[in-house]
């Protein structure tokens, strides 16, 4: 199995802030590696960065959903670092609503985020990666974006979406010793409940009981850099019913289907 050494690696990590990014930042660093922090709180990513083992860090806000300035940011960010060898696309946010209750500009907001920030922060990194001939873009999509359940139409649709592109520019690039994973986790215990999108966008502002119960960030992290580590394809990080449904979907979907609406959803 290939083994990609971390060390000294400028590693661009989005929603750095809080939850998986901010773990993903503490256990690169331990690594030796180089992390940009990018989120829009730039207050926070300065506390994560001062925790961090190094001192090549460098912190980095944006705001993500201004997705016509990303080009830009990335062409000022490019001066500021000899390169970027790994980009990680954490920076997300999640829904608690039915479709019916849901207004377009939820969908679209969300839709902007956590699928096309992704595709134009790529895209815009990949010519540096193509010209160097090397690199590694992890994404963080979720089980959400394998099946799709109630109260997450919306994220359901821009976590498969993402999937998607990832898996066309995976195989691509295979060749220009580029390496592409994309991870699926399930309910992990972060913040991102209370961010979630009520249907009108306001904020949720409660902790599920899943995410309560979920997967701690610690352990989140650490499998996801070893996948880095071993560049893999695909990580699913999830566990029990989460991780079960995820490969019934793939096999007997039917029976996914009426589990899911059998299933209450919070
Ligand atoms: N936790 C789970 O159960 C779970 C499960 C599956 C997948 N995921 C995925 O994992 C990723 C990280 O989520 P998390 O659980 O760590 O959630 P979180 O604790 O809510 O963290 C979200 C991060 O995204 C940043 N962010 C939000 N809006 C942004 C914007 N407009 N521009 C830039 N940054 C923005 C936030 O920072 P600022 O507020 O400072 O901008 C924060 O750092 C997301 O893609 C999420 O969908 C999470």
């Amino acid at each position: 199995m290939p083994m990609r050494n971390l060390k000294n690696q400028y590693i661009w990590i989005t929603g750095a802030s809080d939850g998986i990014g901010k773990e993903l930042a503490i256990q690169l660093a331990k690594k030796g590696a180089h992390i940009i922090l990018t989120a829009r709180k730039e207050q926070k990513l300065k506390e994560v960065a001062s925790q961090l083992e190094g001192d090549k860090h460098i912190v980095f806000p944006m705001d993500l959903l201004e997705t016509d300035k990303i080009p830009a940011k990335t062409k000022e960010l490019l001066q500021k670092v000899p390169t970027i060898d790994v980009l990680i696309n954490n920076a997300g946010i999640s829904q608690r609503s039915l479709v019916k209750e849901t207004t377009i500009e939820v969908d679209r907001k969300i839709m902007e985020l956590d699928h096309f920030s992704k595709v134009i922060l790529t895209k815009e990194l990949l010519p540096l990666f193509l010209e160097k001939q090397a690199g590694q873009i992890v994404t963080i999509s979720s089980v959400a974006g394998k099946i799709g359940t109630p109260m997450r139409s919306a994220y359901c649709a821009a976590k498969h979406a993402i999937i998607g592109f990832m898996d066309s520019l995976r195989a691509e690039v295979h060749n220009d010793n580029i390496r592409v994973l994309v991870v699926t986790p399930g309910s992990v215990q972060t913040n991102i409940s209370k961010n979630a999108l009520e249907g009108d966008g306001k904020d949720h502002g409660v902790t599920d009981p899943a995410i309560a119960n979920g997967m701690s960030v610690e352990e989140c992290g650490r499998r996801i850099v070893r996948a880095m580590e071993q560049e893999k394809s695909e990580l699913l990080v999830a566990k029990g019913k989460e991780k079960m449904a995820a490969n019934l979907k793939r096999f007997f979907p039917s029976l996914l289907f009426k589990m899911v609406r059998s299933t209450k959803t919070t």
